[in-house]
């Protein structure tokens, strides 16, 4: 009999995660532990198909019989989907919640030159909040203009630049290194000292996980992993340091989807703890609520949004607990020009934020 204690996958990220495997020629047993996410999982399989006798609550002991029956097709675990990405978890929750407002006008042209390389033109005008200690926000006028170059060279390598007339920089890179492993980096330059960062991650895709490492300037270290674990639920877990700030934490995720909703929970060991709900209550029709927490300021803030995608348009808003609405339309007025309209007000705060524009080109 071959006995080994198999460090897992998992261990790299998830410290607490303990696997013993064990096999002969007949059967294998597998024991998981991990406290974290508070799974104990046990498997008495037979060693080709190990992974179909995982079980949530880990008891089942698989019988000869089971092995030649099909199990149910829903908990097939041999072929798990891979999960979203763990930065990822809410998105289509943040879709309704957190548009993407702004104040004043924009216009957006993009322009492609050949297959692979675009340029852009954004003219931005509109007030600008000024940080102040007054409950009052201040706002002064701006006005900027943006030019962006883009190169995308499908499925491998796409790079971003974009620079702005008060002297930020900004350039992204995304680069397929191998089928599974992504390379991400993002910099942002400004002529302000202290005030520019830099980023860059690996994105690891496994058949039915993903794992990502972030490295990012004044000593930022992330590492986050997540698995499916039926084929509807995904569990993950996430370490990061700041090193600048003296700050490290843990934090965990778990998501339940089906094609009709998706909930998912998250906790980290800042004290902030986010549950969301999202309802596809048609093809076009979504409904959101979230609920955050925050343990070290005690504060709770609901919201609730909606996402309607139409044929020419699609309409997202939401409302908070705060008395903060938004509501974000965009509007394809004929092929390759769209408008949108963007409205936030904060009645708490007295700030009201309204803003339009149109983007040419896609
Ligand atoms: C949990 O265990 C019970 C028996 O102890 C079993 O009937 C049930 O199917 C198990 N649940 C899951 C999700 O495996
Ligand atoms: C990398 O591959 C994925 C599919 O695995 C694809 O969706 C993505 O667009 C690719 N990235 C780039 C930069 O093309
Ligand atoms: C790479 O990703 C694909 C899914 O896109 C998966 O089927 C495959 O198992 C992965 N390869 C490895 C080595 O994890
Ligand atoms: C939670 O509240 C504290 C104290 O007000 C604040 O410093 C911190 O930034 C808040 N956390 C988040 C994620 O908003």
């Amino acid at each position: 009999m071959v006995c080994l204690v198999w460090v897992g996958r998992l261990v790299f990220l998830s410290p607490f995660f303990l696997s013993l495997f064990c096999c002969n020629t007949h059967w294998a047993a597998e024991l998981d532990v991990d406290p974290t996410v508070a799974v104990v999982r046990i498997s008495l399989p037979y060693p080709p198909r190990m992974k179909e006798a995982f079980s949530l609550n880990g008891t089942t002991t698989r019988s000869e019989a089971a092995e030649t029956k099909p199990m149910n097709e829903k908990l097939d675990y041999t072929n798990l989907p891979c999960p979203i990405p763990y930065e990822e978890i809410q998105r289509e929750a943040l879709m309704s919640l957190r548009p993407e407002c702004f104040e004043g006008m924009r216009f957006d042209f993009t322009k492609g030159l050949n297959q692979k390389f675009s340029l852009s033109h954004s003219v931005l005008m509109g007030p600008m909040t000024v940080p102040s200690q007054s409950p009052e926000t201040i706002k002064i006028p701006t006005a900027h203009y943006e030019f962006g170059a883009n190169f995308i060279n499908h499925p491998k390598l796409m790079l971003f630049g974009r620079v702005l007339t008060d002297g930020r920089l900004n350039a992204r890179v995304k680069c397929n290194l191998t089928d599974n492993l992504t390379l991400k980096a993002n910099a942002q330059l400004t002529n302000e000292p202290h005030m520019s960062h830099g980023m860059a991650s690996f994105d690891y895709k496994g058949s039915d996980y993903r794992s990502q490492i972030q490295v990012g300037n004044g000593a930022l270290l992330q590492a986050s992993y997540i698995q499916s674990v039926t084929p509807h639920f995904s569990l993950g877990g996430e370490v990061f340091w700041a090193g600048q700030h003296r700050k490290s934490g843990i934090g965990y995720a778990a998501r339940f989807n089906t094609d009709k909703m998706v909930a998912t929970g998250q906790v980290a060991s800042t004290g902030m703890v986010a549950l969301s709900y999202v309802q596809k209550v048609s093809e076009k029709v979504s409904l959101a609520s979230d609920l955050m927490y925050n343990h070290t300021s005690r504060d709770v803030t609901a919201s609730v949004g909606y996402d309607f995608v139409l044929r020419q348009s699609r309409l997202r808003g939401k409302i908070d607990s705060n008395g903060c609405t938004a509501a974000f339309l965009e509007e394809r007025l004929s092929m390759g020009l769209k408008f949108i309209l963007s409205a936030e007000m904060d009645h708490k705060k007295k700030d009201y934020k309204f803003g339009f524009g149109l983007a040419a080109g896609e």
